[in-house]
């Protein structure tokens, strides 16, 4: 019986080192362990033997029992720690794979990465970046910026008044200035934050004041009834032209990334004296003359000028003490200009085949 037990522990650990699967497994174990397997069947006739051979074929056979048990054991987690391994190297997912159904990402509208860069020009100029209010007081947007009601300036820039004042009134908290032209509308210019800015902050000072306005006007290809501007004020004492000039040369070498010139023509705004166009060396053909700049050479850019001294005023501010100049540009005909854009409405139709491009 003894060779009989060491056959089939012979036997049992050859099979048990073939397995190929925990089913081969388990089908090695019922062969050899099982009810009917073949130790158990063996031992039946163990009840013949003398009781000297019980006790040793017993102490063998249990032996024997225990080793194939263990070996079982052994194969079973080897096996299993294989089926992980290889459940690991097929489920293993390269995260830094591009996607297959990749999410779209947005991006800054062209008109915000323009805005963006005005923004950090002026900050390196030690200029603030200010807001205000979109419903202004006819005293703000008019007024207090020189244009009192009968002056035909007030016709250049058609204005969209609020209607239901009373009702406005009661939600809306605001600083509308002085009583008598405490009307709302939607601003018509960013000009009106200058003396908003005055007030609160009073002189020296320089900031920059981006922001949307409305005009009542019919659009076109260079027209629209909502657009961008950037308004700036720099106050001080001794401010002349020249720091004008040279803050305007300074944004628009920024902007182009090239050497532009800056030419001022006289132009007319009650709230500056003397006014100016801001004109700049075409950025498209170098000042030679093109089909954008209608070959002069020359492309329009800004309003601007000294700050009138019933401005100042309006925004407490001394004017035998400071001076100061102003400006106001459109963002949206800048991004025109920096991208080749022929129509303005495209810009804030929202079709976003259009404003996928930039
Ligand atoms: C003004 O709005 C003055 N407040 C600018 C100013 C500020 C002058 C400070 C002096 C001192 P104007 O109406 O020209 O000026 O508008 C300024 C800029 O806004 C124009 O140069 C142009 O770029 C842009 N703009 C005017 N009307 C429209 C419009 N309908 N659609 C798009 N952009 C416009």
């Amino acid at each position: 019986m003894i060779n009989q037990l060491q056959t089939i522990q012979k036997e049992c650990l050859e099979a048990i080192k073939n397995c190929q699967s925990l089913a081969d497994v388990e089908k090695v174990r019922v062969e050899f362990l099982g009810r009917k397997g073949k130790l158990p069947i063996l031992l039946k006739q163990i009840v013949g033997l003398s009781d000297d051979q019980k006790k040793e074929i017993g102490q063998k056979s249990n032996q024997v029992k225990q080793d194939l048990e263990k070996n079982l054991n052994n194969k079973i987690a080897e096996l299993e720690k294989e089926s992980i391994e290889e459940e690991l190297k097929n489920e293993w997912i390269d995260v830094t794979q591009p996607s297959l159904n990749p999410q779209k990402e947005g991006h800054l509208h062209p008109l915000t990465q323009v805005q963006k860069t005005v923004e950090d020009i002026f900050i390196s100029m030690g200029f603030m970046v200010l807001d205000g209010p979109e419903l202004e007081s006819e005293y703000y947007n008019f007024e207090a910026l020189n244009i009192p009601s009968w002056h035909p300036a007030r016709d250049i820039q058609d204005t969209f008044y609020v209607k239901s004042q009373k009702s406005l009134k009661s939600k809306v908290t605001m600083d509308v200035g002085k009583e008598n032209t405490n009307r709302l509308l939607m601003r018509t210019h960013t000009s009106p934050v200058q003396v908003r800015t005055m007030q609160k902050y009073g002189a020296p000072l320089r900031s920059i004041f981006p922001g949307r306005v409305f005009r009542n006007e019919a659009t076109d290809a260079c027209h629209d009834h909502t657009f961008y501007q950037v308004e700036g004020l720099m106050v001080d004492e001794d401010i002349s032209v020249a720091n004008l000039i040279a803050t305007m040369q300074t944004l628009l070498k920024e902007i182009f990334e090239k050497d532009v010139k800056v030419r001022l023509r006289p132009g007319y705004f009650p709230f500056v004296e003397p006014g100016f166009e801001v004109d700049l060396s075409c950025v498209f053909c170098n000042g030679k003359g093109c089909r954008i700049c209608s070959n002069t050479g020359w492309i329009e850019f800004s309003g601007a000028g000294m700050v009138h001294p019933n401005v100042l005023k309006a925004g407490g501010v001394d004017p035998e003490k400071y001076s100061g100049f102003a400006f106001g540009f459109g963002i949206t005909r800048l991004v025109m200009m920096k991208y080749g854009i022929d129509d303005i409405r495209l810009l804030l139709n929202g079709d976003l085949r259009f404003l996928r491009q930039f």
